[in-house]
């Protein structure tokens, strides 16, 4: 047995019991002794060797599997599980689950072969006696739970298992918060709110303590009980055996006593550490819940077994399509019909809050109408798998998205095969190559976190370059220029216009010039087509458009 088994009463026990048998036949005992002593070593590495590779194992696969499905899990999920909440379950969550296994693979075969070995080798000697030990646990759960009444008193009602529920939500709120207040830093610093921001983390901690303390007192409780109430059953258990054999009744013997009182002993002391390992199963068990919310998520955007997509002309036809945002009561698209040719530059223009960017999504296939289709080529989105789909798509956003990585792999994001020329094609197309030049390493100079390195233009610049070399068939812009100064604006305008020639474009611009040369113009007022058109059809109309230009000019 391992040395850092926490069942050391009962290997004592059986240990006595070896040892007395030994000493009567007068046998060669330390022969015996110092092997079985010395075996420990060599069997105790190998024991948790193996099951660390086991456990560890579990432990990467189950990280694996998450990390997997968050792949899988539709965007929509992520607007409402924070980036905190996810991680903790990532790393707190599948911690506890291998401490769980490991406590279910060390301790208890041992302690389970200690209170099998007590009942059978009673069971033998002294049958009539097990009554004693099954009616023991029903009566000792029994003046567990009357022990435990003052606790109520105290406002600790709740079961354990939802106090452990109470505190890994709190955990993953104050995970969450802490990495917010970390995103927030440089505007906290700004306003001179540190104090708030501080107090604001230190109310959270103090929920989490409060939630922590009173588990850990359920456990403190629980456990003395136990305790006390299985050792006033050993004291019961030696009354009753050493008076049975005093008055020489049922056949006892003072042997039997020694034995019955042994193992009652190391029963009660294997189920009271059972008790007390308790806290860190259900802690597991908890943890296996959490993870489950991630792994048995059914948001999944649907794909399996969806057609693929080979290629792509370009044809969109929007067949009265309306979206709603899960609980709230407004349509952000409503009934929105509009058929665009292949290679077609479609510009959307509203004021903000239309749903300029609810459509581009629901072109992306990140949401799904819930009323009316979406054609691409003739075929509705929602039979075909948007993963192959996107292979023809490219995506400029309204935040641009870098990763902590060189500028060239932030172009090349996602892309195999490209060439030097390529990308240096994309770059200067996306007039980036001047700011890239003056880097301190050029092309492979490091961007920092969310190309924090970077000013705001130079960003829009990257993504630019980043969706140029993929050379989609679908290109999808939300205000890509909105934050270059004026010359570049103009080279960006040229290098998108060229690129999208013979490609569908929709575009979403604030300033209006951006999108003189579209071919039409939808103008969307909260979710609906209120005019299309060309610019000049437009102008003359004298609507929203023909407003939102004068407001420019
Ligand atoms: N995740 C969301 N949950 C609920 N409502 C949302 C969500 N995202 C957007 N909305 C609402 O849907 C409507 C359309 O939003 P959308 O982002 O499409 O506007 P927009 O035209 O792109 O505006 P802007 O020009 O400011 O970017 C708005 O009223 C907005 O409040
Ligand atoms: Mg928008």
């Amino acid at each position: 047995m391992s040395p850092t088994n926490p069942n050391r009463e009962g290997q004592s026990c059986t240990g006595n019991i070896f040892t007395f048998s030994g000493i009567s036949e007068r046998s060669p005992l330390p022969n015996i002794t110092l092997p079985s002593i010395l075996q420990n070593i060599p069997t105790h590495y190998l024991h948790i060797r193996h099951m660390s590779i086991a456990t560890r194992a579990m432990e990467s696969n189950l990280r694996a599997a998450i990390a997997k499905r968050l792949q899988e899990l539709s965007i929509g999920f992520y607007k409402k599980n924070n980036t905190g909440t996810l991680q903790s379950k990532i790393l707190r969550d599948v911690e506890a689950i291998q401490l769980l296994t490991q406590q279910l693979f060390q301790f208890l075969p041992s302690t389970l072969l200690t209170i099998g070995v007590a009942v059978a080798v009673t069971a033998v000697r002294v049958p009539w006696f097990l009554l004693f030990f099954v009616a023991t646990v029903p009566i000792a759960v029994i003046l567990i739970r009357i022990l435990r009444q003052p606790l109520r008193g105290l406002g600790f009602a709740e079961a354990r298992s939802d106090r452990n529920n109470v505190l890994r939500r709190q955990m993953e709120g104050m995970s969450a918060h802490l990495i917010e207040m970390i995103k927030l830093i440089p505007i906290t610093r700004a306003h001179g709110v540190e104090t708030t921001e501080i107090a604001k983390i230190e109310r959270k901690l103090v929920d989490v303590q409060q939630a922590a303390i009173r588990l850990d007192s359920i456990d403190a409780i629980t456990n003395a009980s136990s305790w006390v109430a299985l050792r006033l059953f050993s004291c019961i258990c030696l009354v009753v055996s050493a008076s049975l054999a005093f008055t020489g009744r049922l056949g006892v013997t003072v042997g039997d006593v020694v034995l019955l009182t042994g193992y009652f002993d190391s029963l009660t002391s294997s189920v009271v550490q059972i008790l007390a390992v308790l806290p860190q199963i259900s802690k597991g068990f908890e943890a296996i819940g959490s993870v489950g919310e991630i792994l048995e998520c059914p948001d999944l955007e649907q794909d399996r077994g969806k057609k693929a997509v080979e290629s792509v002309k370009g044809e969109f036809i929007f067949d009265s399509v309306s979206f709603a945002y899960p609980h709230t009561q407004q349509w952000a698209i409503k009934d929105f019909s509009l058929h665009v040719e292949p290679g077609e530059t479609i510009a959307i223009v509203g004021r903000s809050g239309a749903g300029k960017s609810t459509l581009l999504n629901l072109i992306i296939g990140f949401l799904r109408p819930n009323k009316g289709r979406i054609l691409l080529d003739g075929q509705d989105l929602n039979t075909l798998d948007l993963r192959t789909y996107r292979r023809f798509l490219s995506v400029v956003s309204q935040e641009t998205i870098l990763f902590e990585g060189t500028v060239r792999e932030n172009i090349l994001y996602g892309t195999e095969g490209i060439s030097q020329e390529q990308l240096w094609q994309a770059v200067e197309d996306a007039n980036a190559r001047e700011f890239i030049d003056e880097l301190p390493q050029g092309i492979d100079t490091f961007i920092g976190e969310n190309g924090a390195k970077l000013s705001g233009g130079q960003r829009q610049r990257l993504a630019i370059a980043r969706a140029l070399i993929r050379n989609p068939r679908v290109l999808i812009l939300d205000e890509a220029t909105a934050s270059l100064d004026t010359a570049s604006e103009v080279s960006i305008q040229e290098a998108l216009e060229r690129l999208m020639a013979n490609r569908t474009s929709f575009v979403v611009a604030h300033r209006l010039s951006t999108i003189r040369k579209a071919n039409r113009i939808v103008v969307l007022d909260k979710g609906h087509i209120v005019e299309i058109g060309d610019r000049a059809q437009l102008l003359v109309n004298q609507g929203l458009f023909a407003q939102l230009h004068a407001l420019q000019t």
